[in-house]
């Protein structure tokens, strides 16, 4: 009932409506991945739904010939329940993704930090059998400079953010600037020695940092992307698209929209009022 509302960020809540903003976001020369909503997965038979659902999403790709990869989040196919479950679930959308489409890459979202450690352990064991797959870091953890090391070590693809999730002191860096200068600190030697780095962020300040370093460290703007949300900034991911750069829009799509539609609102104040703004214009 809510959706009108969470529409602006939310691709519909069919495949088919995902694929249909996908067609529209190549049109204008940006990549996508797509995500299907659902996490926090308490049983089997609704993990095995989620991974269902990936596998009949990748059959209607590899028909629909747009450009796109995939997201996902391993706590909904069961990764807080039985991680060897999770495991399995996730090496089956590996192997369908691999067999049908054109970039078969899934990347492994990054959830809240009591997940942190199960979802990296559970990418070493994917990534030692299935190159197409890489994850998330988050600048905000105190732990992620080390897990950058690794990464880079792996020659894992890692997509780096701020962090969306509310923690700890103990945990995490709080305050926004600290959060912004850990970024860059950790953006540089992903775009020097990373595979394939992506930098998730619709902060211009650090888009501009991104770009300054690539360009003094001769970094070609093919070795790397931009990756923005669906519905924000749709100004900028365009604008960089016309300065040659790389930009991936995350698409994600399905019934279980709430809580990603909640994250996004309570992250930006202006992201909901933009939400009510748009209701009240249609
Ligand atoms: P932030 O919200 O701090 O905004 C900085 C500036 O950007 C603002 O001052 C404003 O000017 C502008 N701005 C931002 N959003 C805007 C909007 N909607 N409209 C207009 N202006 C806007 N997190 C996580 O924990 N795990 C994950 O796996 C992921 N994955 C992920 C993928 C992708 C593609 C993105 C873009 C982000 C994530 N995130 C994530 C979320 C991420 O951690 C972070 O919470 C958000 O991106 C918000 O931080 P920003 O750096 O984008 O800008």
């Amino acid at each position: 009932m809510l959706f009108p509302l969470a529409a602006r960020f939310v691709a519909g809540e069919t495949a088919d409506e995902a694929i249909e903003v996908v067609r529209r976001l190549n049109a204008d020369g940006l990549d996508a991945t797509i995500d299907v909503l659902g996490e926090d997965v308490g049983d089997a038979p609704s993990a095995a739904r989620i991974r269902d659902t990936y596998a009949a999403l990748i059959e209607q790709l590899h028909a629909a010939g747009v450009r796109t990869n995939l997201s996902l989040k391993l706590s909904a196919l069961g990764l807080t329940f039985d991680p060897a479950l999770a495991l399995a679930n996730f090496c089956a959308i590996l192997d369908a993704a691999q067999q049908a489409l054109p970039d078969p890459f899934v990347r492994i979202d990054m959830e809240g930090s009591a997940l942190v450690e199960p979802t990296l352990a559970l990418f070493r064991a994917a990534f030692a059998t299935h190159r197409n797959t890489g994850t998330v870091l988050q600048a905000y953890l105190h732990r992620t400079p080390a897990d950058v090391d690794e990464m880079i070590a792996l020659r894992a693809r890692v997509r780096l953010c701020k962090g969306a999730y509310k923690e700890p002191p103990s945990l995490a860096i709080q305050a926004m600037a600290q959060v912004r200068e850990r970024y860059r600190e950790l953006a540089l030697p992903l775009l020097l020695h990373g595979t394939y780095p992506a930098f998730a962020t619709h902060d211009e300040s650090l888009v501009d940092a991104v770009r300054a370093a690539a360009t003094a460290n001769a970094v070609p703007s093919s070795a790397f992307e931009f990756q923005m949300l669906y519905g924000a900034r749709p100004e900028l991911q365009r604008r960089l698209v016309a300065a040659g750069y790389r930009v991936r829009v995350y698409v994600p799509y399905g019934t279980f929209w709430a809580k990603y539609f909640r994250r996004r609102v309570t992250e930006r104040r202006e992201n909901l009022l933009f939400a009510v703004g748009s209701l009240i214009r249609k």
